[in-house]
C-alpha cells in the first residue's frame, strides 16, 4: 500500500513539472530554432545539453527547493545571504516572457478562430500571417482575449479545474501531433527536410546554435527563474529526485522533437528547401502548418483540433507563469491575491502591448532584424536566465558545494547514477559555456562581433 501511495504522489510530481514544462516552448519555440539553426546540428547540440547541462542545472533546482521547503526568493537566502539577490533575478525573468508570451497565445487563437470559421485556405497564403501580425486592433484583440482569461483563471484560482481538462488535452495533442506529423511526412519533398532536421552536419555548427539550444533549453524546461525551485518544495521527501528529472526532460524533449517532425518536414516539402524560409523565426509555426492543414482533407477541422490544443497547452503555461509572479507579489509586498493579480493583470496588458505590435506600428523599434518580441525574448532567454544559472552553479558548486544536492538525491538510500557528470558539469563545464555565452550574446547583442 505504502509502495503505491509514493509511486502516485511522484507521478503526480512529474506530470505536474511537465505541465509547466510543456507549452508554447516545445510546440511553437523549438521547431523554429531547430529550423534556423541548422536543423540534425541543432538537435543533436540540444539533446547533449539536455542530458548533461539541463540535467545538473534540473536536479539542483528542485533539490534546492526540497532541501530549504522554500520558493526562489527565500531559498537562495537560506542556502547563502550572499545570493538573495539572485533568487530577486529570477523572479524578473518571468515577468519579461508572461507578456510576449500572451502575446503568441493571442495568435493561437487567431488561428483557432480561422480554421473554425472554415478560412483554413487563406491562412495558408504566405502573407496571411505577415498581415495579421502588422496589424494594430486584431493582434490587441487577441493577446488581451488571451491575456484576460489567464487572468480570470489566476484570479478564481481553478487552475485544479484546468489541470485536469490539460490531463487529457495533452495525450490528445500528442496523439494528433503524430498524426500529423506522419501525414506532413508523405507530403512530396518532406524527405529532405526530414534529413535536414535529423542528420547533424558539422557545417552547420555555429557558436550561435549552442547559444539558441542553450537558451531553448532553459525556456523549455522552465529552467533558471525559480519555477523548480517551488515546484521542488513540495516534492515529497521519499520521491526520487534522479528519476523524476529524467522523467521531466524525456516528457519535454520528446514533445519538442514530435512538433519540429510536423513542421521542418513539411516548410522542405513547401518551400523546395529554402534558406529564407526555413529562417522565418516566431512566425515559423502560424506559416507552415496552415499549408499543411489545407492540403489535407477536412484541413479546416483538423486545423482547428489542434489550434483547440496549442492552446490549452499555452494557456496551462501561462497560468502557471502569471501565478508565479502572482505569488512573488503577494508573498513581498503583503498584497492580497486579487489585489496582485490585477495589478499584475495591468501591468502586462501594459507590457504587452510593445511586442504586440512590434511587427506593426511598432517596428521601428529593432536591434538588427530583432522586433520588439525577439528582444524580450533575447534579453531573458539569452542574458538573465544564463545569469541566474551561472549564480546557481557558484552557490551549488562552490558555496553550499554539490554534495548538499548529492544529500537530497540519496537521503532515502538512493543510487545518484550520474554523480560523477553531476558534479563535473555543475562546477566546471556549466560556469565556462554560460560564461562564454553570456559574453558572446552580449557582444552579438551589441553588435560588436557576429559569430
Ligand atoms: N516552459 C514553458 C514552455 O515550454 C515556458 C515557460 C518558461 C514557463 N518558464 C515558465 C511556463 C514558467 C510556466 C512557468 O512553453
Amino acid at each position: 500500500m505504502e509502495k503505491r501511495g509514493n509511486f502516485s504522489n511522484k507521478i503526480g510530481f512529474v506530470l505536474a513539472a511537465a505541465g509547466s514544462a510543456v507549452g508554447l516552448g516545445n510546440i511553437w519555440r523549438f521547431p523554429y530554432l531547430a529550423a534556423k539553426y541548422g536543423g540534425g546540428t541543432f538537435l543533436l547540440v540540444y539533446l547533449i545539453l539536455a542530458v548533461t547541462f539541463g540535467f545538473s542545472l534540473m536536479i539542483a533546482e528542485i533539490a534546492i527547493g526540497r532541501k530549504t521547503g522554500l520558493s526562489a526568493i527565500g531559498a537562495f537566502k537560506a542556502l547563502d545571504k550572499r545570493f538573495g539577490a539572485v533568487g530577486y533575478l529570477a523572479a524578473i525573468i518571468p515577468i519579461i516572457i508572461f507578456p510576449y508570451y500572451s502575446v503568441i497565445g493571442g495568435w493561437v487563437i487567431k488561428y483557432l478562430v480561422t480554421f473554425c470559421s472554415g478560412g483554413g485556405m487563406a491562412a495558408a497564403n504566405d502573407n496571411y500571417f505577415g498581415t495579421f501580425a502588422a496589424g494594430t486592433a486584431e493582434p490587441l484583440i487577441y493577446f488581451f482575449i488571451f491575456i484576460a482569461f489567464t487572468a480570470l483563471v489566476v484570479w478564481f484560482g481553478v487552475e485544479k479545474g484546468i489541470e485536469k481538462v490539460s490531463k487529457v488535452m495533452m495525450p490528445i495533442l500528442v496523439v494528433l501531433t503524430i498524426f500529423i506529423a506522419i501525414y506532413g511526412l508523405t507530403i512530396d519533398g518532406a524527405k529532405d527536410g526530414l534529413i535536414y532536421y535529423i542528420k547533424p552536419r558539422l557545417s552547420d555548427f555555429t557558436f550561435k546554435t549552442v547559444i539558441a539550444a542553450m537558451g531553448q533549453l532553459f525556456y523549455s524546461m522552465s529552467l533558471a527563474m525559480g519555477i523548480m525551485i517551488t515546484y521542488g518544495s513540495y516534492m515529497k521527501k521519499e520521491n526520487n529526485l534522479e528519476s523524476s528529472v529524467r522523467q521531466i526532460e524525456i516528457f519535454d524533449t520528446a514533445i519538442a522533437f514530435l512538433a519540429g517532425l510536423t513542421i521542418i518536414p513539411a516548410v522542405f516539402a513547401f518551400s523546395g528547401g529554402d534558406k529564407a524560409a526555413l529562417g522565418k523565426g516566431p512566425s515559423l509555426m502560424f506559416v507552415t502548418l496552415p499549408k499543411v492543414f489545407d492540403s489535407m482533407p477536412f484541413g479546416n477541422v483538423i486545423g482547428t483540433v489542434f489550434f483547440v490544443l496549442v492552446l490549452f497547452a499555452a494557456l496551462t503555461s501561462a497560468i502557471s507563469l502569471m501565478e508565479t509572479i502572482v505569488s512573488i507579489f503577494s508573498d513581498k509586498l503583503g498584497w492580497s491575491r486579487h489585489k496582485a493579480t490585477l495589478i499584475v493583470f495591468i501591468c502586462a496588458v501594459a507590457i504587452g502591448v510593445l511586442p504586440c505590435l512590434g511587427f506593426g506600428v511598432l517596428d521601428f523599434i529593432h536591434i538588427g532584424a530583432m522586433t520588439i518580441l525577439d528582444i524580450m525574448d533575447f534579453v531573458s532567454n539569452s542574458i538573465l536566465m544564463p545569469i541566474c544559472a551561472l549564480f546557481t552553479c557558484i552557490l551549488i558548486g562552490f558555496v553550499v558545494k554539490p554534495k548538499a544536492v548529492i544529500d537530497e538525491a540519496t537521503r532515502n538510500g538512493e543510487k545518484f547514477k550520474s554523480r560523477n557528470l553531476f558534479v563535473v558539469v555543475i562546477k566546471w563545464v556549466s560556469p565556462i559555456c554560460l560564461v562564454l555565452i553570456l559574453i558572446s550574446s552580449i557582444l552579438d547583442a551589441l553588435g560588436i562581433f557576429t559569430i
